[in-house]
């Protein structure tokens, strides 16, 4: 594993931005694994910049997410759908059709599952799967469990994710449940780049990186993955190294 430590935010956020499009530029169809949340905010923000700019080019670049809500259409403005469309994919010149989620509406979740992981394996797999850090260790929604899930599944967020993500819902109810990629979907992308910043992540950081391999922790299976990248603030990597 690697380690660039970054002042703050903003240099997370540039260097995040500089190895996803050093991808797109080594790779022009290059396969990335996206997410949401806040942790990645920053680095969208600049790669929408850099394409506005001319410097990147995402015409053949594909895109897989991570995760979607379950019950929350593309048009609801929690939904990760919605969320990619507004910080990304609406602003750069990735063809609509090139870019992947699951579908939060889907009446059948296994079926829906099943065409997710097709989608993955269609593409030939993920070149740079990028990650943020649940404050429980999870990465996609795969939760602390028993076992490392495999493919795509529906999983029951937990307390913790729960009242995380109540933050972006008001007075509505945050969903229950939810599709994600699974742990060995994540764990065979060729590159892992991993980003975590502020203080409130030091310690999950730190078990995840430096404590016992375990479900109980979902990131810690990322140690033994061959090409991660972890980016992070100094506040996030105090008490790592
Ligand atoms: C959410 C998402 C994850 C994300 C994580 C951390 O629950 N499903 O993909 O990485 O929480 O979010 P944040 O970056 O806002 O801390």
């Amino acid at each position: 594993m690697r380690i660039f430590r970054t002042k703050d935010y903003e240099d997370m956020s540039r260097q995040a931005a500089n190895l996803l499009g050093a991808q797109v530029l080594l790779k022009p169809d290059a396969v990335l694994g996206l997410a949401t949340g806040s942790s990645p905010l920053g680095a969208y923000r600049l790669l929408r910049e850099r394409c506005e700019k001319g410097e990147l080019d995402f015409s053949r670049a594909r895109a897989i997410n991570l995760d979607e809500y379950c019950g929350l259409g593309p048009q609801h403005p929690q939904s990760y759908r919605y969320f990619m469309q507004q910080n990304l994919f609406d602003h750069i010149n990735i063809p609509p059709e090139n870019t992947h989620l699951p579908h939060g509406l889907a009446p059948d979740p296994a079926a829906e599952c099943a065409r997710y992981d097709a989608v993955i394996a269609g593409a030939g797999g993920i070149d740079m799967q990028l990650l943020g850090l649940g404050l429980n260790g999870h990465i996609g929604f795969n939760e602390p469990a028993d076992t490392f899930a495999g493919g795509t599944h529906r999983v029951a967020l937990t307390q913790s994710t729960i009242q995380a993500n109540s933050r972006f819902f008001g007075e509505e109810e945050v969903p229950r449940y939810a599709y994600t990629m699974g742990i060995s979907s994540i764990m065979q992308a060729r590159r892992i780049l991993v980003i975590v910043s502020g203080e409130s992540k030091a310690q999950i950081l730190r078990e995840a990186f430096a404590g016992p391999v375990t479900p109980l922790v979902p990131a810690s299976v990322l140690q033994l993955h061959r090409d991660v990248i972890l980016v992070g603030d100094a506040p996030a990597l105090s008490l790592l190294c």
